[in-house]
This record gives C-alpha cells, sequence and structure tokens, in this order.
C-alpha cells in the first residue's frame, strides 16, 4: 500500500480543508457544504486521513445523528484518484462509525460522482426511489453587532413570493432592481449599474413598505427601516443620521428603508431645524452609493414635497411609481384582513366601485 490512514488529528485541519476545497472543483462535490464540513472537523465528527510520503493525499468525514451516519466527504488529491484510496478511506471511516454504535450509513452524491462501482462493492445499495430535495431559508433569529443596534433584522424568505399582483411594479423592481443586485458579475457583463439608491412613492396603503421588505427578503439581505421619530429621540437628527449612516457602513450587506422621507428631506423653506437634516442625508447619500451590496429605498407619499436636491439624478437610481393595488393585491389585502370572518364576500369588497 502507497498510503498510510490516520483517525483526523487537529493539525491536519487546513489540509483537510485545502483537500475538500480544491477537489469541489473537480466534481467530487457533496450535499454539504466546505463550511459544514469545517463544522463537522472542529467538532471532532469520524474523520479520517491517508497521507502518503507525509503529505495529506485523501480524507473521509462523516457526521454522526443517533444510529445514522452521514458520509460527508471522500476527497481524493487528483494524482490519486483511481486507485483504491476512496474505497480504503471509506473502509476505515465505516470501522470508526461501527464502533460509534452506528447501524445505517447514508451517502448522498450527486448523479454524475457515484464512485463507479466503488460503493455497490463496499456494500451499499442505492435507493432508486429517493431523490434530494434542499431549500435554503435564509438565517433568521437572533443578531448580532451593528445590525443589532440598528433594529435590523433578516426576513423571511418568502416576502416576495407574497406580494399579489403588481404584476406591472414587481416585473420593473425585479428587472431593474433585483436582479443586478442579485447577480452583479451578469449586469457587468451587460453593462448594468447595479441601483444603490431608490425612492418609491405612490398613495398610502398601496405597498410601499410591502416592497421594499420584499426585495430585502428576495435578496437575502438584512433589513434596517431607519424611523425618523427613533432617530430624533436621540435629540439631534442629523447627528443620530450621521451615526445611524457610519453604523450601516460597517455591514456586509443591508437594505435600508427610510418610510415617509419627506419628513426628514422636505423641501428646504428656511424653517430652522429641518434644513440641517435634509442637508445630512444629502451629504451620506454618496458615502452609501460607494459601497457594494447595499441599497437605500425611500417612500413618500408626496414626491412633491420632497426637497428637489434630494431627487437631483446621481442620488437615486430610479424612482418608482407603485399605484394603487390590482385586484389580485386587493383580493391578497381583503383576505388577510378578513381571515377571522368567513361571512366576508371578498369578490364584492374587490370588486370595482360601481356608482
Ligand atoms: N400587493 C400586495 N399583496 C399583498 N398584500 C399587500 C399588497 N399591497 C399591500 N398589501 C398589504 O396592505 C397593507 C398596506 O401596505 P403597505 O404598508 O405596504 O403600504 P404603504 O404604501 O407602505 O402605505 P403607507 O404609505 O401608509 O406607508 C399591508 O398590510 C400590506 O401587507
Ligand atoms: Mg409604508
Amino acid at each position: 500500500m502507497d498510503w498510510l490512514i490516520h483517525d483526523y488529528r487537529e493539525d491536519d485541519l487546513a489540509a483537510v480543508v485545502h483537500l475538500i476545497d480544491t477537489t469541489a472543483e473537480l466534481g467530487q462535490e457533496s450535499v454539504f457544504s466546505i463550511a459544514e464540513c469545517i463544522g463537522a472537523l472542529t467538532t471532532r465528527q469520524p474523520t479520517v486521513v491517508a497521507v502518503s510520503g507525509g503529505v495529506p493525499i485523501g480524507a473521509a468525514l462523516a457526521c454522526v445523528t443517533g444510529e445514522r451516519a452521514w458520509v460527508m466527504r471522500v476527497a481524493i488529491a487528483p494524482a490519486w484518484r483511481g486507485r483504491g484510496l476512496a474505497s480504503a478511506l471509506l473502509k476505515e471511516l465505516e470501522r470508526r462509525l461501527v464502533a460509534a454504535r452506528v447501524r445505517r450509513i447514508a451517502y448522498v452524491l450527486p448523479e454524475e460522482e457515484l464512485l463507479g462501482e466503488g460503493l455497490h462493492n463496499a456494500g451499499y445499495t442505492r435507493r432508486p426511489a429517493a431523490a434530494y430535495f434542499e431549500k435554503t431559508e435564509p438565517a433568521s433569529g437572533s443578531v448580532t453587532g451593528p445590525l443589532e443596534e440598528l433594529g435590523g433584522r433578516l426576513l423571511p424568505g418568502d416576502l416576495w413570493a407574497k406580494v399579489a399582483g403588481m404584476e406591472t411594479e414587481k416585473d420593473l423592481i425585479e428587472r431593474r432592481i433585483v436582479l443586478p443586485l442579485a447577480e452583479p458579475e451578469r449586469a457587468a457583463r451587460h453593462g448594468v449599474r447595479p441601483p444603490r439608491a431608490i425612492t418609491l412613492f405612490g398613495p398610502p396603503g398601496t405597498g410601499k413598505t410591502t416592497f421594499a421588505r420584499a426585495i430585502a427578503s428576495r435578496l437575502g439581505w438584512p433589513f434596517v427601516e431607519l424611523l425618523p421619530s427613533r432617530l430624533a429621540d436621540e435629540g439631534n437628527l442629523a447627528a443620530a443620521l450621521r451615526t445611524a449612516f457610519a453604523r450601516l457602513a460597517e455591514l456586509e450587506r443591508v437594505l435600508v428603508f427610510i418610510d415617509e422621507v419627506e419628513e426628514i428631506a422636505p423641501v428646504r423653506d428656511g424653517r430652522p431645524g429641518r434644513h440641517g437634516v435634509t442637508n445630512e442625508l444629502l451629504k451620506l447619500i454618496p458615502g452609501f452609493r460607494e459601497g457594494e451590496e447595499r441599497l437605500l429605498v425611500c417612500a413618500t407619499n408626496s414626491v412633491r414635497s420632497l426637497d428637489p436636491a434630494f431627487l437631483r439624478p446621481g442620488r437615486f437610481d430610479y424612482l418608482v411609481p407603485i399605484g394603487t393595488p390590482d385586484a389580485a393585491a386587493r383580493t391578497a389585502i381583503w383576505t388577510r384582513f378578513t381571515a377571522q370572518h368567513d361571512d366576508v364576500d371578498v369578490a364584492a369588497l374587490v370588486a370595482p366601485a360601481t356608482c
């Protein structure tokens, strides 16, 4: 035999991670991400490492849940493929699993990477009826650091799908805003610059806040709402805005929402106090625009009450009208508000008024 197989030791970490990382590109993929593999290594899940001439050439790792174990990855250095090393590693791994009272060992592999006859020879049976399904949920729950201090959070992943009707707005926002931000490289290939700031305008209750939240949900970015009333509580609104934007700059990615932005940036009519706040926001926007993976969404019922300088080209990429809710949106809204009452004729409420 040209190799020695030993139990994973802490000083193998870098080499094993390197093996997993480099071989993933060669098709030795797995349904377990590299982060999950590192998690298993650091929590000392069963792992074996093959070494030749003092150099790690392969590794096999598993995670155990009760009587079942999942083979997470068998990674073989390219020069050592096709020489029986995968089978040897798997056999050693199995010995450790059986010693840990495992009764069933599962190995989920991409269709094209079935290790030839190796798995059959090693006693594994393919479950023909099994298909692997996976759903990615954005992380939720507690967040820490600047995001928590700003009152921000990750929203559920389905808010975009829950926006009913409004196909024109949805289509526009998807093509101009969501896709360029979600796929910046593709956008660059087509000469599209991802937006950094947009303003949604429309009458009250037409779904501006709903859309802002849905965009954050769709992108999987944290949502931070800057509430003028909350910022004003800190005394000096302009200074509070400056501090909030400084904290926002610390976040890797974020959607910042300012509702009723005309309260912060009203037409500068010479009244004391308001001037400074409008100026401050105008100064902060260019800095915010320099970051990638960030989007400022402002909403207003009244574009006319906004300071004209606020809407000058260069500050906002798009002014998006959010029209009155269409029939599908009205149905969703009425259905939500009448959920407790089954005697309500939602269709009659949704139908356009005839008088
Ligand atoms: N297209 C839609 N699909 C489902 N629900 C919707 C839709 N549009 C609006 N709603 C619901 O209607 C209510 C009002 O919407 P929202 O708060 O987003 O409006 P808004 O334009 O932000 O209002 P305001 O100007 O008063 O801030 C919310 O409960 C929202 O969930
Ligand atoms: Mg709103």
